[in-house]
Order: C-alpha cells, then structure tokens, then sequence
C-alpha cells in the first residue's frame, strides 16, 4: 500500500469498511507501511534482547492502536488457517532467530476490553494465571477469556469467541531489527475506534487518535506502561 492509499484509508470509515471486505475476500493481511519498533527512547530495539516475562506495549498502525510485542521463550510454529471477524487469514507463527515472537493488537475481540496507560484488563501472564491454569497465555480479565499467543492467539475459553488480531512483524536478521507491517483485518479496529472515539480523543486529541504512527513505534514493557494490569 503506498502512502497516498494509506492517508485515504485514514480518511474514513467508509474506506475501511470497503478494504476490511477485500481482506476477507483475499483472506490476506491488511498492508500498513512499515514502522520500525525501538525501545522507550527512541533507540531501535534489538529482537535478542527482549525479555520473555511480559509484554512489550507498542502502538500500529495509528496512534491509539495498542498492540503487544511477545517473547515467548519457545518458537511458535506457523502456518495456520484462521478465522475472525475480517474473514479468513493464514497466521505465520514467530519470527526472530527463535522464531519466537509474535504480536497481536492489544484489544479484546470480545467486549474490546483494551491496554491503555490507565490499566489493561488483557495481559501476557508468562508465569500462570488462575483464569488460564498454564503458563504463557493471554488472558482478558474483564470477562476471563484465555487466548494462546504460539498458535495466533486462538481463543482457548471465557467468553471471547475470535483469536486476537494478529501483526504482521518481519524480522532483519542483519540488524536484529524488528519491524510492523501489516494487520489480519481492519474491522476490529474499525469497532475500537467507534467504540472508544469520545476517550481517544480525549487522551490523543481530534483526529489525532487516527493519525498513522509515523516511521518508528516505541516497544515499552506492559508493567512500565500501564497503571494497573488485570488480576485473573
Ligand atoms: S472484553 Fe475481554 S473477555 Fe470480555
């Protein structure tokens, strides 16, 4: 997608209507151009060096769209055939030397319970969580729904009925350098951003929440960038 289809596609809801229809139709990822993720400085961030015992929170492709950055320690093999409320996509499994990265937009795809700097309901429990009863899972607490982050965030119980949105993350062996490109579908953000217009405008301002990131998104640990985090 270049950038002039990019900035029409911000434009509005009508377009990303239009383009959520031609994922499902095409069953491929939404392209987005590419941002760079860095650490909390600005200083780009090395894949080796994540952590694996929480998540990172980053925004993509808009200002206001959280998503978490995950190690999981493990590799998470891909491919597997999914389906969500854009349709159909096929989700690669990790990146990285391990293979085990992965990403997913930090919005429940049941009541959109989300990761904002007041307190996230949805978090990366890498140890166990009383809601998941294994470790490595990501859990929403708002309603106790368990997704598992190595097979595309699949929806394993509680009331949530789709996998998390999947990013597309592309690794640059050469530069341990992680990147952003694209999303499994556009129509859960399209419920996020009606949803939630009156608070992100409020906290990013008019028309701001919509804006595209920009060339880089700051990766900042779960537990340096929210508040609280659900207890589940
Ligand atoms: S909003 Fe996440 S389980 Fe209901």
């Amino acid at each position: 997608m270049d950038r002039r289809r990019f900035v029409k596609l911000c434009a509005g809801s009508a377009a990303w209507l239009a383009a959520g229809m031609r994922d499902a139709r095409a069953g491929s990822y939404t392209d987005f151009p590419k941002v760079r993720l860095t650490g909390a400085q600005g200083v780009p961030l090395k894949a080796s060096a994540l952590a694996n015992d929480e998540a990172y929170v980053f925004h993509f492709p808009f200002r206001s769209l959280p998503c978490f950055l995950i190690n999981l320690g493990k590799p998470a093999s891909g491919p597997q055939e999914l389906t969500a409320e854009s349709g159909s996509y096929t989700w690669h499994g990790g990146v990285g030397k391990d293979k085990s990265l992965v990403a997913y937009v930090a919005v429940c795809t049941h009541q959109l319970a989300y990761t904002a700097k007041r307190g996230s309901e949805i978090r990366y429990a890498a140890g166990n969580s009383a809601v998941a009863g294994k470790p490595g899972m990501i859990v929403c607490c708002a309603h106790n729904s368990v997704f598992d982050p190595a097979t595309g965030a699949q929806r394993l119980s509680g009331e949530a009925r789709d996998p998390l949105l999947p990013v597309r993350l592309e690794y640059d062996s050469a530069n341990d350098a992680l990147y952003a490109s694209g999303l499994a579908g556009t129509q859960l953000v399209e419920r996020f951003f009606n949803t939630y217009k009156r608070e992100l405008i409020s906290e990013y301002g008019p028309g701001v929440y919509k804006e595209p990131v920009g060339n880089t998104a700051a990766a900042v640990p779960l537990s340096k960038y929210a508040a609280s985090t659900g207890n589940c």
